[in-house]
């Protein structure tokens, strides 16, 4: 049997409340499907500043590259807001995702038919919402140089860099238009042409690359326009491809439209190499040691691994299939509650119940 090496980060927060379950899903899917799973841990974000200093210890680092897979819970707490940007928490999951060179990082959205109550939006609007966010990760104004706070003309100023190469813009288009051409054939572009100068060269770039994707719908979108039409008529679009901070921003849109930032998975894939599965949601201080969070955001970022990095598409397709059956038996945690009639449950029990599944 292949036994495969994931490498778990934790994190912070809700993290190993939310990834403790997870890995009991991809162990019972594993033995359902018919592999072998060998887990390692390691540290990333405030605990690793608590325990090492550094939100990346270059043990974590070396690890994770030897890893078929890397799942992580979260980052980032309010115990670490006062470090400056380069030792918070956060800076671990940037270096992470640079130093692993996770350039495409995808977020599906996916409204499960039950939920369409739970959506902030009306139910017809979202019922059914399948769409998918392709942002480019390792690159733009999270990593653009120069960027810092100084002096200058006696008052103190903060300024960031939004930069894109062709290079970095070819291939995250290439993604984009190939996962456009594994579904419906549409793909976006979303940018701000009209007044970036580095946007009309993101537009013209991606433009010339739909030359290769002649069969894919292109379209381009101003990112403002963007935000109001997902929250508009989402189901207009199939796959989006936009940098890294517009990504950042218009996938938490995209996560609300499916009822709960609570149940989006996603993806960061390197050219080659080892990919990164993460739970979107962030590492909820409010609720966490509750035992409420939502478990379903990593237990499909499981499935996310076992599609893209593991090559188990069967397992993949087992725990989709799963979390959409404890859903439709009504089942629900805290965030995504709607009628008084539902089950409500906390995290593993919420766990228990997609095994039960499986
Ligand atoms: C995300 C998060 C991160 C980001 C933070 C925690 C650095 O918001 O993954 O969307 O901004 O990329
Ligand atoms: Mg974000």
């Amino acid at each position: 049997m292949t036994t495969k090496n994931i490498f778990v980060l934790p994190g912070d927060g809700i993290g190993p409340e939310v990834v403790a379950p997870a890995l009991e899903v991809l162990q019972k899917v594993a033995s359902k499907t018919g592999f072998d799973v060998s887990i390692s841990e390691g540290l990333v974000g405030g605990v690793a500043i608590d325990a090492t200093g550094s939100p990346l210890p270059e043990e974590t680092v070396a690890q994770a590259k030897q890893a078929d897979a890397v799942l992580l819970g979260g980052v980032g707490g309010p115990q670490w807001d006062h470090l400056s940007t380069d030792k918070r928490p956060e800076k671990g999951l940037l270096g992470l995702r640079s130093e692993l060179g996770l350039f495409a990082n995808l977020r599906p959205a996916l409204a499960f038919g039950p939920l369409a109550q739970a959506s902030s939006l009306k139910p017809e609007l979202v019922a059914n919402l399948d769409i998918l966010i392709v942002r480019e990760l390792t690159g733009g104004i999270y990593f653009g140089e120069p960027r810092g706070i100084e002096t200058r003309a006696g008052q103190r100023v903060g300024f960031n860099t939004l930069v894109y190469s062709e290079q970095e813009i070819e291939r995250i288009a290439r993604v984009g238009f190939e996962l456009a051409q594994k579904r419906n054939g549409r793909l976006c572009s979303v940018d701000k042409a009209n007044v970036l100068e580095v946007s009309q060269l993101w537009r013209e770039v991606v433009t010339s690359v739909h030359g290769d994707y002649q069969d894919v719908e292109l379209s381009h979108m101003y990112v403002d326009n963007a935000a109001m039409q997902l929250v508009r008529t989402p189901k207009q679009f199939d796959v989006l491809v936009t940098g890294n901070m517009f990504g950042d921003i218009l996938s938490d849109v995209a996560a609300m439209l499916t009822g709960s930032l609570g149940m989006l998975p996603s993806a960061s894939l390197a050219a080659s190499g080892v990919g990164l599965y993460e739970p979107v949601h962030g590492t909820a201080p409010d609720i966490t040691g509750k035992g409420i969070a939502n478990p379903l955001a990593t237990i499909l970022s499981v499935a996310m691994m076992c599609r893209y990095s593991l090559d188990q598409a069967a397992a993949a397709d087992a725990i989709e299939v799963a979390v959409s059956a404890c859903l439709q038996d009504g089942y629900r945690t805290e965030d995504i509650r709607g009628h008084s009639k539902d089950q409500v449950v906390g995290t593993q029990a919420m766990a228990d119940l997609v095994m039960e599944k499986l």
